[in-house]
């Protein structure tokens, strides 16, 4: 192999965020994280992926952990590898467009608590959507990558995806990801779209993917073949099933080869070593199901997301309609459809599914049509792939005429409003940040850290149970 040019993969680790997002809800807490990052620190892992996505909501809704304060320090524990985050584009990492000022603040505030690279998406790949935060991220001296949601369909083409990696180039952005939320991605056909966005740019690409399907290793080795540069893998014991690939079997693969990573697979041993009794825990404890485990095939069924498929089933089993969940799944593609095809990921996983349901369980199509659907119908949400079907765009907006323009435009500077409504509260600057994306959520993670703080309940000052 002398002759041929070496070509070191590299590694994401997200053992810290989508791994444990993917398969134990999110529900890691920092002290279990802080332990083990200094040997984390040592490997060399391209970046560690900690921060955004689900982490946040679940720091201050189920952990009562200020999510800053957990960046803060990874960061002092970080002293060598890049930190990454999850962030949906306009959305920050809510469910819904924010103004473009609170877009900025946020990406600041990131940056300077210690998050070296942004990577961005927007759930329907509406370019526009990310502009505000790549400007943010470039201004801040960030690393901006941008991810494109993977998905199949009729719009999506090759040609479709080059034109997009191009658009992407262009927008400034520093990479380019591949992110295959529902573990779709087959190995050969991700040796064509590598090759296509290839000839689109000439950024670094990062495939991101699920094991959803029971596909993901192979994947990640055709693509590397095909020439990708990086590749997201979670620590063993948190890898597999919904999580991504094993970091540490994907370096032994690429061992000896050109791709080989260079990375020491037994200093990589420890950390799952120390990771392994939490698995553990997680398993009796029913946090981490061992369904999540295995291969689902019906992710290659039904092309929907791992997260998305177990959110139906709930929501159906609520309703006592568990046996609609046939009728559902079959109506989720065509849905798909009269919207304009969309990738299915938060966001718009959420909409078409649950208007999927609501198909069904009404008997009558479009009968009922939650706020989010309309929204998207609306265009609130940004252009989709291809137009809606224009009767159910009709049916479901009425006389009313959809936006077409990038819908944070339409939104005025909102964040002088957030810190006056929660200026009570406020204990650093990032507090309002939190407060803007999960109002109800982060006030009360706030009420809770002041009693933590002074041991005094202030609801019960005010009762008069305590002298003032
Ligand atoms: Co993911």
């Amino acid at each position: 192999m002398a002759d041929i040019e070496k070509k070191p993969v590299k590694i994401v680790e997200t053992i810290l965020r989508d791994a444990q997002q993917s398969l134990i809800a999110t529900r890691m807490p920092t002290e279990e994280m802080l332990p083990i990052i200094d040997k984390m620190d040592q490997i060399g892992y391209y970046a560690v992926e900690c921060w955004g996505g689900a982490t946040f909501d679940s720091c201050l809704r189920f952990l009562k952990e200020d999510p800053w304060e957990r960046l803060r320090k990874l960061r002092q524990g970080f002293k060598n590898t890049k930190l990454q985050m999850l962030f949906r584009g306009q959305n920050i990492l809510g469910y819904n467009h924010y103004a473009d000022d609170v877009v900025e603040y946020f990406v600041q505030k990131s940056i300077a608590n210690g998050i070296d690279i942004i990577r961005i998406f927007d759930c329907l790949n509406d370019v526009r959507n990310l502009e505000t935060a790549v400007k943010a991220t470039k201004k801040e001296g960030g690393h901006a990558q941008i991810a494109l949601c993977y998905t199949l369909g009729d719009a999506y083409t090759l040609d479709y995806w080059k034109g997009l990696a191009k658009r992407i180039e262009d927008m400034g952005a520093d990479s380019l990801c591949i992110k295959d939320m529902a573990g779709l991605l087959c190995p050969y056909p991700a040796v064509e779209l590598v090759k296509a966005l290839k000839e689109g740019t000439t950024l670094p690409i990062d495939i991101h993917t699920h094991y959803t399907s029971g596909m993901a290793s192979m994947t990640y080795m055709k693509a590397v073949e095909a020439g990708a540069d990086i590749i997201d893998c979670a620590c063993s014991p948190l890898s597999l099933g919904t999580s991504q690939p094993s970091s540490e079997v994907m370096v032994k693969a690429f061992q000896g080869t050109p791709y080989d990573t260079g990375l020491d697979v037994e200093k990589m041993t420890e950390i799952c070593d120390y990771f392994e009794p939490y698995k553990e825990e997680a398993l009796k404890s029913g946090l981490l199901n061992p369904k999540v485990m295995g291969v689902n095939v019906n992710t290659l069924k039904y092309q929907v997301p791992g997260g998305m498929l177990s959110n139906l089933v709930k929501q159906l089993s609520d309703a006592g309609q568990a046996d609609k969940l046939q009728a559902v799944l079959e109506e989720i593609p065509r849905v798909r459809k009269d919207f304009g095809e969309p990738p299915l990921v938060t966001p718009s996983s959420q909409i078409v599914g649950t208007q999927a349901v609501m198909n069904v369980l009404s008997g009558e199509r479009y009968k009922m049509v939650p706020k989010e659907s309309k929204k998207l119908a609306m265009g609130e949400f940004g252009q989709t792939v291809k137009p809606m079907d224009p009767e159910v765009q009709k049916k479901i907006v009425g006389d009313e005429t959809p936006i077409t323009c990038r819908p944070a435009d339409l939104i005025k500077p909102q964040l002088a409003g957030f810190e006056k409504e929660m200026a009570q509260y406020k204990r650093q600057p990032e507090d309002v940040l939190s407060y803007a994306l999960f109002p109800n959520v982060a006030k009360e993670y706030f009420e809770y850290r002041e009693t933590q703080d002074t041991g005094i309940d202030k609801a019960k000052v005010k009762d008069g149970a305590y002298p003032v």
